[in-house]
Order: C-alpha cells, then structure tokens, then sequence
C-alpha cells in the first residue's frame, strides 16, 4: 500500500497547472498505485496527483466501487447538458458545496501502459471526472459552489 499525504486548501500547489506526463513509465505508474491506494484510505471517489503534492496531470476515479478509472493527460473531448448538484473533496474535508457541471461528458486519456483511451461518463461520475480534472489544471470545486458548508455531524 502507498498511502500519500494529502495536501489541503490553502495550499498554493492546489492551485497550479500540473505539468503533462511525457513519458508513462513505472514512477507514473506507482504514483496511480498511490492514488488509488490514499483515494481508498480516505473514503473518496476520486483524487488527483497535485493532492499529494505532484504536479502531474494524472488523476484517478471510482465512483462504483471496483471500478476504478486511471486518467493520464486526461481532456475532455466532449460535454453536454447540465447538472446541478453538491460535490466535496478530500483537500477540503468537512464541507459540501453545489457545482454545475456537465451532465455527460467524454474524456481521452492515456491509460497505465501510454495508450489512449476514450470514456463516456454521466452523472455523478461525469461530475467526478470534471472535478478531478479541474484539479490538474489548479481549479478546487470550493471556487464554483454555491452554498457551501459544513457537514452536519450525523449522530446514530
Ligand atoms: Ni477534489
């Protein structure tokens, strides 16, 4: 297991342009591994690597369980309609706030061996993906919400 530590917000990597990977080899590789791996310890459904201090574009999402989706130099290529809905993140725990976001969207993206594959995502997923892209390029979900706020304890 790689766990990573995180970064939080307030933290200026967060809100850098992460470098494109030029070359998919094994440190890319180990980094997805470490994603995947502190995405999974800390409860969320995506993460991306300037969360753990990387200025790469390589994020990771699993949104249902087992399925997970390794994205390097991820674009997207396409999007359309619009959903409204609230979204965290695990460099700002402890909130919740509203994003618009695409309601689909379709993303090329090299995968763990440097080829080039192409995802169609909708929903939360969709939401997922623009999220966590939205990272490499230095942007945090708290910038675009509306009515953000604190998780309520939940008491059961
Ligand atoms: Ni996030």
């Amino acid at each position: 297991m790689g766990i990573r530590k995180l970064i939080y917000e307030g933290d200026p990597q967060l809100n850098k342009v992460s470098r494109e990977v030029s070359e998919v080899n094994e440190r890319i590789r180990t980094l997805l591994d470490d994603l995947v791996d502190t995405m999974r310890e800390e409860g969320g459904v995506g993460l991306a690597a300037p969360q753990v201090g990387v200025l790469r574009r390589v994020c990771v999402v699993e949104v249902d369980e087992g399925e997970v989706y390794e994205l390097i130099n991820p674009v997207i290529i396409s999007q359309e309609g619009d959903q409204y809905g609230s979204e965290g993140c695990l460099s700002v725990p402890g909130y919740y706030g509203d994003v618009h976001r695409p309601q689909k969207v379709v993303v090329e993206a090299l995968d763990r061996n440097g080829k080039k594959q192409r995802y169609e995502a909708e929903d939360f997923k969709a939401r997922a993906f623009c999220h966590e892209i939205d990272h490499l390029d230095g942007i945090v979900y708290t910038s675009k919400a509306d009515n953000l706020r604190k998780v309520e304890e939940k008491k059961e």
